[in-house]
């Protein structure tokens, strides 16, 4: 297991208080992975902002969760025809597009940031947790050396593959092993060598599927140990008991005041 000063300050913050994780920023009341969503995560008092990202096909690194642009902006409509997928878009066609109405009229003519917008208005009040969904490390660890921002922002997937090349390419990076996803997905022995292999100083686990006996396991190698995605209190209360660091929410300010009445 990787310490890094970034890791050592998340170890010191969730000795406090268990650190609320905005999912997709306020993914919750505001359209997700968008500059809006995430000063509302800052506005919440999230210690931590999840959002995700892909490559369009000019190698922009931007903000979105799907691989189709669908389900969250209007290209179908702007751009005539249905499931485009954001690495088959310029970025500036994309620039275009309109993410925010689908979640609300009041929201229309929000973008689609690009990954470096984005991680301007985190740094301002939070800290960034970029989920790879696609695209290529060498570009984001150029973009994160341009930034100044390598020692600032925690990098995670699911493809722990890519996290070994990423790791590679820039070992002071704080790293984060997603795993787990679905129900009965636990975390295995087997698993220990990949996860390690991949720099991480954080396990980000479905909350489906960890048990506590995992957690035990985890905290006893040194890892933080964050669970996607809750938003029940009762589901809140058993993830602190278990005494997970980092709980991913799409409802930060419900997250704030639950840990605030149960201190
Ligand atoms: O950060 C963990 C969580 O976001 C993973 O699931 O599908 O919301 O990206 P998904
Ligand atoms: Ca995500």
């Amino acid at each position: 297991m990787r310490t890094t000063p970034l890791s050592q300050k998340l170890v010191g913050l969730a000795a406090d208080a268990t650190i609320v994780v905005a999912h997709r920023g306020d993914g919750g009341s505001f359209p997700e992975n968008t500059l809006p969503a995430f000063r509302a995560a800052i506005h919440e008092g999230a210690g931590v902002i999840e959002f995700d990202i892909r490559q369009t096909q000019d190698g922009i690194l931007v903000c979105i969760h799907d691989e189709a642009l669908d389900r969250t902006s209007d290209s179908a409509t702007v751009l005539g025809r249905e499931k485009v997928r954001v690495q088959d878009v310029a970025f500036s066609q994309l620039a275009e597009l309109d993410a925010g109405g689908w979640k609300d009229p009041r929201f229309a003519g929000t973008r689609i940031p690009s990954l470096e917008a984005g991680l301007e208005v985190i740094q301002d009040g939070s800290i960034a947790m970029i989920e790879h969904k696609a695209g290529d490390p060498a570009v984001l660890v150029d973009l994160l050396r341009r930034m100044d921002l390598v020692d600032d922002v925690l990098v995670q997937s699911f493809d722990w593959e890519w996290l070994e090349q990423v790791h590679a390419l820039e070992p002071e990076l704080t790293i984060g092993a997603l795993g787990g996803y679905g129900e009965g997905k636990h975390l295995t022995d087997a698993m220990l060598p990949e996860i390690a292999a991949t720099g991480a100083a954080l396990v980000h686990w479905d909350y489906r599927s960890i048990r506590e006996q995992d957690v035990r396991k985890l905290h006893a190698l040194g890892y933080l140990v964050c669970v996607f995605t809750i938003d029940a209190p009762e589901d809140y209360r058993r993830a602190v008991e278990m005494g997970i660091d980092l709980i991913t929410t799409n409802e930060p300010g419900r997250l704030r005041d639950f840990l605030a009445r149960n201190r």
